[in-house]
């Protein structure tokens, strides 16, 4: 459930009509509901402690949407952090979420970037290989610390999703196997400046089919029983986010009551706290992406485009996975027109959708994207000049714009004439 309906002013998130924050806020721009971010955290983790699983570190994947505002919100209510490089350890930190509660994963940690992990307190590095072992070890033994590790294990288990963004095949690039987890572990716990906690998983991102997870968890309950069976100490076991959510024309997902319903089948009566690692879907259907109609361009030989201010470069899932997101109109419209709907970017690519039926839009009209809290301002970039798109958050009737859009003698301030050296 979002709070994304029709009321007499149009499209609303929850009380804010979306016409009124575009007309002051400007096009495109993103609209978030707290509510919605609020309860699609609570009801994951509610569903997990519903399902028998006790004290659930819910860390939520920052890389979804990193907005501080958004995570402040989440941490509020209790939420972790699962970050992937040292700005993601900061925004969580600024969004007061404790060390304690911050995870910190990902494939290529620099040793500055280690380094601030462990000032922070971070509850543990999941470490992708042995190489960043050592280097974790190293940075641990400078600062004259412990580090906690946990190991993220590659399951060699395939995950629906599309390719770019599947993870837990023992060709992809993530994690160790299960023979190298198990050495790697008995190393460390050797290891003065180390301090392994656990293990971890994550293997692939809308996933629509329990199946792989519950074969890639069942694994990794296997290891844990393997290390606590060689007398090692194993504290957590990291299940990683993945859950799909529905953009509309998506098989249905599993429900976060069915996927809870799994995980405490799987890992019952397993003595290690539960962490998880949900990005898409606390963030996805909390957001929209607000965009107006340029023009409608019609080719002689029929086709209609659809030329609207936002462009791949403000939600970049279209041109890079196919993906689909659901456009509705903010102001109801009648008729029905098939268009392509394009953005303002000179390439081919930057296109949301082709063929789709729509309702019969004109200049000027604007359009939401549903489905797009999660991964898309978080992916925005300032391609072709186009200032990087504003965010905003809704509180019931009451608006808060969360990052503005950066004016022009901003954006080229932050280019240098050479100043040779
Ligand atoms: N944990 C790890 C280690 C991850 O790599 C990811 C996502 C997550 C958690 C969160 O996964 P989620 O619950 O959001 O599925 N940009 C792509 C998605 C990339 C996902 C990358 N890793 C998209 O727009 O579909």
């Amino acid at each position: 459930m979002n709070h994304f309906e029709y009321g007499p002013e149009g499209l609303a998130c929850e009380g804010a009509p979306l016409a009124k924050i575009a007309a002051e806020v400007g096009t495109p721009v993103y609209v978030y509901s707290r509510a919605t971010l609020e309860r699609h955290f609570t009801v994951f983790r509610d569903a997990l402690i519903a399902a028998g699983v006790v004290d659930p570190l819910v860390a939520y994947a920052v890389k979804a949407n990193s907005n501080v505002a958004v995570l402040k919100v989440l941490g509020d209510l209790g939420a972790g952090a699962d970050t992937v490089s040292e700005g993601e350890v900061r925004r969580a930190l600024a969004a007061g979420i404790p060390g304690e509660r911050i995870v910190f994963s990902g494939v290529g940690k620099a040793r500055r970037e280690i380094e601030f992990a462990l000032k922070a307190g971070v509850a543990e590095i999941n470490v992708e290989s042995e190489p960043e072992l050592n280097l974790i070890a190293a940075v641990a033994a400078e600062l004259g610390v412990r580090a906690k590790v946990a190991f993220r294990v590659n399951p060699d288990v395939a995950a629906g999703g599309h390719a770019k963004i599947a993870t837990g095949k023992s060709e992809n690039k993530f994690g160790v196997s299960f023979a190298e987890a198990a050495r790697l572990y008995a190393n460390a716990s050797n290891n003065a400046n180390l301090q392994p906690v656990g293990v971890a998983c994550h293997i692939g991102s809308q996933i629509t089919d329990l199946a792989p997870m519950r074969a890639a968890f069942t694994k990794m309950r296997g290891l844990v029983e393997q290390l606590l069976g060689e007398g090692l100490s194993v504290e957590r076991l990291d299940l990683g986010g993945g859950l799909g959510v529905p953009y509309f024309n998506h098989p249905e997902p599993p429900s976060p009551a069915e996927f809870a319903a799994m995980v405490g089948e799987v890992t019952k009566g397993l003595p290690v706290r539960l962490a998880f690692e949900p990005g898409r879907v606390i963030a996805a259907n909390a957001g929209v992406l607000v965009a107006e109609v340029i023009h409608v361009h019609e080719r002689p030989e029929g086709r209609k485009f659809l030329v609207i201010d936002a462009a791949m470069n403000d939600l970049v899932r279209p041109a890079m996975y196919d993906a689909f997101h659901d456009i509705r109109p903010v102001v109801k419209r009648p008729g029905e027109t098939v268009y392509d709907v394009v953005g303002p970017v000179c390439e081919t690519g930057d296109t949301f959708t082709r063929d789709r039926p729509l309702p019969t839009f004109g200049a000027g009209d604007l359009l939401a994207f549903m489905s797009a809290g999660a991964y898309g301002a978080a992916m925005a970039s300032e391609y072709n000049t186009r200032p990087l798109v504003p965010e905003v958050l809704v509180d019931g009737d009451r608006y808060a714009v969360i990052r503005k859009r950066p004016t022009y003698d901003e954006i080229l301030a932050r280019d240098l004439m050479p100043h040779w050296i």
